[in-house]
């Protein structure tokens, strides 16, 4: 019988994942989720066919350079920002994600950070955690108005669209889209979306919700003079990845109140967070949760593990990155 492949599960994942995975590999795990430096990963991943990644693990050239038995990267994320996936193309390394199954959820995380964020929840329950409500009064943290304002997405993949039928369907928003390419028609009527420039999107939405993949491209594609086009009543959620923001830029735009709020679930440089998010009111940050009930985890780590059975045992993976390398 020939040997089980071995792999290496680089963070902690369900005890019943690393359970299946047993099945089918020799397994190196985490399960203490110890930080690993980059030496350290690229010390377990000698002799490894396979590793199951998170968004936390980088798989560049020289990782792939050092790691030469590694043929397939499953992650356990839809976002795939930490995959060089050129350099994995030409080394033959096959990278898959985890789509579909975190769209609702996530969606769902954006929404609830629209509303947070709008209606200052996050603000007001500190205050009352303070111990400084001492009486009602009118004005008290008034937000925006959420119901039948304008909802633009910057990105309309799936995660985008599932956003805008929310806003559409549930609270009678007027949505408008930015994204690389217009969708189809019938989409555009799914989702009661109308496809704008950048420019007007920035220019006319209340709130702004940011769901464009992390790229060399989109990197601060929400800096200081996009901010500046922004309304001064408008907010901003971002559930994207860092770096899409220029968190230092938006500190500063929260604070002179050029925008109204934002709401952040992921940053520049994570776990890090910029100092300046961390003293102004206005701003709602969460730990890139967007995606975490314990249903769609379990559904992430299963098809994370699902791919690589897929490909180690059968050849077949289920959620290619990049399929040129089964050719
Ligand atoms: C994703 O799946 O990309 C989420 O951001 C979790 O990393």
């Amino acid at each position: 019988m020939n040997p089980k492949p071995r792999i290496l599960v680089a963070r902690a994942v369900f005890p019943e994942t690393l359970a299946r995975l047993e099945q089918h590999f020799e397994v190196e795990h985490n399960q203490a989720d110890a930080a690993w430096s980059r030496q350290d990963l690229v010390a377990r991943l000698q002799g490894k066919a396979g590793a199951f990644t998170t968004g936390t693990e980088r798989i560049d050239a020289d990782v792939l350079a050092a790691c030469t038995d590694l043929k397939v990267c499953a992650n356990m994320a839809v976002g795939y920002n930490n995959f060089d996936l050129p350099a994995m193309s030409a080394r033959k390394v096959l990278g898959t994600n985890t789509p579909d199954v975190l769209t609702e959820t996530t969606a769902d995380f954006g929404f609830a950070l629209l509303m947070a964020t709008a209606r200052r929840i996050a603000e007001s329950e500190h205050y009352l955690r303070a111990g400084k409500w001492t009486k009602w009064s009118f004005d008290m943290f008034a937000g925006a108005e959420v119901h039948g304002s304008t909802l633009g997405i910057l990105g309309m993949g799936r995660i985008g669209q599932g956003i805008a039928r929310r806003g559409a369907h549930g609270f009678g928003m007027n949505v408008i889209y930015h994204n690389r390419s217009r969708l189809t028609p019938e989409l555009e009527v799914a989702c009661k979306a109308r496809y704008v420039g950048k420019e007007e999107l920035l220019r006319t939405a209340d709130h702004l919700v940011l769901v464009l993949p992390y790229s060399a491209e989109s990197h601060h594609a929400i800096g200081s003079a996009e901010l500046a086009q922004m309304k001064p009543t408008a907010t901003l959620v971002n559930i994207a990845r860092g770096g899409i923001v220029d968190d230092a830029a938006l500190a500063q735009a929260l604070r002179e109140q050029r925008i109204a709020a934002a709401g952040l679930d992921v940053f520049e440089g994570e776990p890090k967070v910029h100092p300046d998010l961390l003293t102004v009111p206005n701003v709602v940050l969460t730990p890139h949760i967007a995606s975490a009930t314990v249903r769609t985890r379990r559904a992430m780590a299963d098809l994370a593990a699902d791919n690589l059975i897929g490909f180690l045992v059968h050849g077949k993976p289920v959620t290619p990155l990049n399929p040129d390398v089964l050719a």
